[in-house]
């Protein structure tokens, strides 16, 4: 086995005979070719682009670049790739990484969201069927949440007890239904109309 469609397939195979299956259904070829499709539409010019400010930041900032690279080495060393294990270890890294998330976010003004029901919030009334565009920066750059907000600081990120701190205004993934953990184990609902739920 290669690769996810090989599991895919694999997957259709196995659960050949199981009536409720959502491997079986008449929908699984094309949920299979929409999932590939997602992931190359939204998972290629994201992560590259991602990866991209990362390589620029720890260039231009080879302190932060040294720390990283000692603690990735004294945990991980040379010999195997990193583990999820290791990324309670890795603080410094975490932290590197949701700064340039937040930093370098991409998804300035996020996809389109449609209110589903009449909504007040605050002072502004939003009718059902509304087309919302939600402004992650507003938040991702924020001065009261995060203090010189274009200044690139990963130690935001580290608590007093040498942990990461996650705050709620951090949603480089934006909120709601689809959420990307920053571990990169990338958990993802589909809309709840798709009858099948990739977790
Ligand atoms: C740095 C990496 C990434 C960032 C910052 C990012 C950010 C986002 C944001 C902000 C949304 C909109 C969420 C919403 O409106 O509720 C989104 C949607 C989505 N992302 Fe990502 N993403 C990243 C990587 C990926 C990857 C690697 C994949 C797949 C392998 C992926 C698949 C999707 C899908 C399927 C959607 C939903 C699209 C839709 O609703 O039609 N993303 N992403």
């Amino acid at each position: 086995m290669e690769d996810f469609v090989d599991a895919f397939l694999l997957e259709m195979k196995n659960k050949r005979d199981q009536k409720h299956s959502t491997f079986t259904s008449e929908y699984t070829i094309k949920q299979l070719i929409k999932t590939v499709s997602d992931v190359f539409v939204t998972g290629t010019e994201t992560t590259t682009t991602t990866i991209t400010w990362a390589v620029l930041y720890l260039t231009a900032k080879q302190d932060i670049q040294a720390r990283v690279f000692r603690k990735i080495n004294a945990i991980v060393g040379k010999d195997r790739l990193p583990s999820l294990q290791d990324k309670h270890y890795l603080v410094c890294t975490e932290a590197f990484i949701m700064e340039v998330l937040r930093v370098c976010n991409i998804a300035t003004v996020n996809l389109p969201h449609t209110c589903a029901v009449d909504t007040k919030l605050r002072d502004f009334d939003i009718p059902k069927g509304t087309t919302l565009l939600p402004d992650i920066d507003s938040m991702l750059f924020d001065p009261e949440i995060w203090g010189d907000p274009e200044e690139f600081r990963p130690e935001i990120f580290i608590s007093e007890e040498g942990t990461v701190t996650k705050q709620e205004e951090f949603i480089p993934f934006f909120t709601g239904r689809i959420i990307f953990s920053t571990n990169y184990s990338i958990t993802f609902s589909m809309r709840s109309k798709n009858p099948y739920e990739i977790n």
